[in-house]
């Protein structure tokens, strides 16, 4: 279990208790949180999931697969930071991470 904060566009922050083994998107959709539309279902397939990894956490979240990579090339506003949240998998040491939204998904 870990806590999760995503911060919305506007600086709106939702803060979410995510179960190990979810990923980070089925814990944002399940708790209503707006901006992570998940419109393929987690197939790393939409972009539609795309947030900001806080810097603090860059080195736990580790980075793309080169699956995801392909799919962050089409995305919009990708930073260094950027990762889809349906392949991040919760795990306990992800306690405390925050995530923010891009402007393409205010
Ligand atoms: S939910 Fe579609 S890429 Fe993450």
């Amino acid at each position: 279990m870990a806590k999760i904060t995503f911060v919305e566009f506007d600086g709106t922050e939702h803060s979410v208790d995510a179960k190990n083994g979810s990923s980070v998107m089925e814990a944002a959709i399940r708790e209503n949180v707006p901006g992570i539309d998940a419109d393929c279902g987690g197939a790393c397939a939409c972009a539609t999931c795309h947030v900001y990894v806080d810097n603090s956490f860059i080195e736990k979240v580790g980075a793309p697969n080169d699956m995801e990579q392909s799919m962050l090339d089409f995305a919009e506003n990708v930073e260094s930071n950027s990762r889809l949240s349906c392949q991040i998998t919760v795990k306990d040491n992800l306690e405390g991470l925050v995530v923010r939204l891009p402007e393409s998904q205010g």
